[in-house]
């Protein structure tokens, strides 16, 4: 047999089993659901193959001197953005001891990449105390932690870095794009990942501007349409280049 068909069939049943194995834990060994959980698969593209959104994030990328994400997961987006922006700064962090060592694996030969095994306010209050120059630095936010049963970050998140971070572009993932519900979106506890959400965590002296995405033609091989948002402050020229403007929506809040 050769070893393409040996890994079609390999990733046929590991697909299967992820479906399996979360429901055997949940119902019959009644196990909470961050200890039924199967890792991901890691893709050698990041936030999650959205061709559009990644020509958008790059265009912040290229500008910034940091990257900040929630939510490493197996290490997909943080182990694409070191591999295209080789001299930004990197900083991550994943609480499930697994998905971390994994994503360590796969960004080890990056030196400058931090990576913690730990909640997303702890590390942003941690990173930030031990030095302080990070909050007067560009940074591109990539805001991604949620689920597998750890309590919900987003605010605390908003709140932390609009009132502390003197500039940046805060793209947050899982978004309910206004009247376009080909993007799908994020909920717990009944509470909708939308900028209803977020808002009052935000902080009122901010200047800052909304962006959604406009396009509906989904590009990503790996997921269905995603919806995001940018939050960018902290620039008075910021602007997108004409090839990116019609992709880009910027909202009247
Ligand atoms: C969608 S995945 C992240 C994907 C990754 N950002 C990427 O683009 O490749 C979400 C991750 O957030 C993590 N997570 C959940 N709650 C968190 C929290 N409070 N702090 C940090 N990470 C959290 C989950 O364990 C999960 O691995």
């Amino acid at each position: 047999m050769s070893e393409k068909i040996k890994t079609h069939i390999f990733l046929k049943i590991t697909k299967k089993l992820k479906v399996f194995l979360p429901f055997f834990y949940s119902k019959v060994l009644k196990l909470p659901k961050q200890q039924m959980r199967c890792l991901s698969e890691f893709l050698e593209i990041g936030f999650h193959g959205d061709l559009y959104l990644k020509e958008i994030a790059f265009h912040c990328l290229s500008q910034a001197e940091q990257f900040i994400e929630t939510g490493t997961n197996v290490g997909s987006t943080l182990h694409y953005v070191l591999k295209h922006f080789s001299s930004l700064k990197a900083y991550s962090c994943e609480p499930d001891k697994d998905a971390y060592e994994f994503a360590l694996s796969k960004v080890k030969d990056f030196s400058n990449v931090n990576l913690f095994n730990q909640f997303s306010p702890d590390m942003l209050y941690e990173i930030t105390k031990s030095d302080s120059s990070i909050l007067e630095k560009d940074t591109v936010f990539w805001l991604d932690a949620h689920g597998y049963g750890y309590q919900w970050p987003l605010k605390d998140e908003i709140a932390f870095i609009t009132h502390n971070f003197t500039r940046g572009y805060i793209f947050i993932d899982d978004f309910q794009v206004p009247e376009l519900n080909c993007f799908k979106w994020d909920e717990y506890e009944n509470q909708i990942c939308s900028f209803e959400f977020i808002k009052t965590s935000m902080n009122k002296n901010l200047m800052f501007s909304l962006y959604y995405p406009s396009y509906t033609e989904k590009t990503s091989e790996y997921h269905p349409l995603t919806g995001w948002c940018l939050i960018e402050f902290g620039h008075p020229n910021f602007n997108f280049p004409a090839t990116l403007e019609s992709k880009i929506h910027k909202a009247i809040i």
